[in-house]
């Protein structure tokens, strides 16, 4: 785990709390499923609060809101499938809770224009979407001090993460210190916790694991569509033959496997170095792994979306602590701010 710089902000004998995030703009995927078990050591360790951020979806499938909702659900039961216990953390959907707007718009206004356009995540959705002028809006540019709202609304002092979003938490404890500076100290500066091992999982084709470069394998695919992705994953480029000599840090079926078999993957790269197994065998074994891994998965959220009742009173009970804590931030902020 690597730590970020800490908080200046002193409050010693304080609980400590998470706040993370995913957006419903589809299912979740074995990238997210990685930050979803780390979610779930740390829910024994620190208040957490878990949201569904359905106002950042809208960024890019503003065209598409119907999608949004149903998917909202979904990922509320991929949390809890992953192993959230919904008792003690608090599994909510982010437009639920209004002071993530409110706190969004303020924080707007403390945000050089500069640190948006900089941040490459930006750069990034512009140029990989092929994003038009027209789908380019204000919301897509501002989606850092939405996410910075999200996070210092609950005064966190950690967010666990993929490494893709570590440009967005150095903005959100930027944001925190001009507002600090600003208007006197109300926010902790949150450190990010990213898990080295884990911290980009790489998609069938090379690039990250992503929804949007169709290179996925998600939470909710059955068994043969999980064995027909693995058998199209790439793999080293430079191993034709079973006894060619493979890299398997250049194979993405031999990267997933040290993710999902920690303690036995050494032997199978090893023999993949020497020729001595081929693609085939290491695709078949690998499919037998993530299979293991996601059976129970996909068992548990099948019951929860089958229980709409349950999944709504989690969602209602996650989304009452969420703003219980919420409001009574925004009361300091509007104090400093004099508002
Ligand atoms: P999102 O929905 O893109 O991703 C959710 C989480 O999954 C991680 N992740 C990955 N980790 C490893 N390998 C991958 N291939 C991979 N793909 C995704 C992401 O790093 C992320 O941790 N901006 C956030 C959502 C957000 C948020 C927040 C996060 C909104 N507000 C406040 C934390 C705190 C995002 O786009 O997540």
């Amino acid at each position: 785990m690597v730590e970020a710089p800490s908080a200046p902000h002193s409050d010693a004998g304080e609980e400590k709390r998470i706040l993370s995030g995913m957006q419903p703009t589809g299912a979740l995927h074995l990238g997210n499923l990685e930050v979803l078990r780390a979610w779930a050591k740390l829910q024994h360790e620190y208040r957490m609060f878990c949201c569904i951020v359905d106002w950042h979806a809208l960024t890019t499938m503003f065209d598409r809101t119907q999608e949004i909702g149903p998917a909202a659900q979904a990922v509320a039961a991929d949390y809890i499938a992953a192993g959230l216990d919904p008792d003690r953390c608090s599994i909510f959907i982010q437009s639920h809770v209004k002071e993530h707007a409110e706190l969004h718009l303020l924080l707007s206004m403390v945000t050089p224009l500069g640190w948006l356009e900089r941040v490459p995540t930006f750069k990034e959705k512009r140029d990989n979407l092929q994003l038009n002028e027209e789908s380019v809006s204000y919301g897509l540019l501002g989606y850092p001090v939405l996410q910075a709202a999200d996070i210092l609304v609950y005064r966190a002092h950690a967010v666990p993460v993929g490494k893709d979003q570590l440009p967005h938490l150095e903005l959100t404890r930027e944001i925190a210190r001009r507002f600090n500076n600003l208007y006197g100290p109300v926010f902790p500066e949150p450190a990010s916790i990213v898990n080295e091992a884990t911290a980009v999982i790489p998609g069938l084709d090379g690039r990250k694991m992503s929804k949007s470069y169709n290179n996925a394998i998600y939470l909710s695919d059955d068994a043969d569509t999980v064995a027909r992705k693995v058998n199209e994953a790439f793999t080293c480029p430079t191993k034709i033959r079973k006894t060619d000599p493979g890299i398997p840090e250049n194979c993405v079926v031999c990267q997933l496997r040290r993710v999902y078999d920690p303690d036995g993957y050494q032997t199978s790269w090893e023999e993949d170095r020497q020729g001595l197994r081929g693609c085939v065998q290491n695709k078949r074994e690998l499919t037998e792994i993530l299979n293991a891994t996601l059976e129970p998965i996909r068992k548990r959220r099948k019951e929860l979306l089958a229980d709409p009742e349950s999944l709504a009173r989690y969602l209602r009970e996650g989304e009452d602590r969420a703003r219980a804590l919420a409001s009574d931030t925004m009361r300091d902020v509007r104090a400093a701010m004099h508002l």
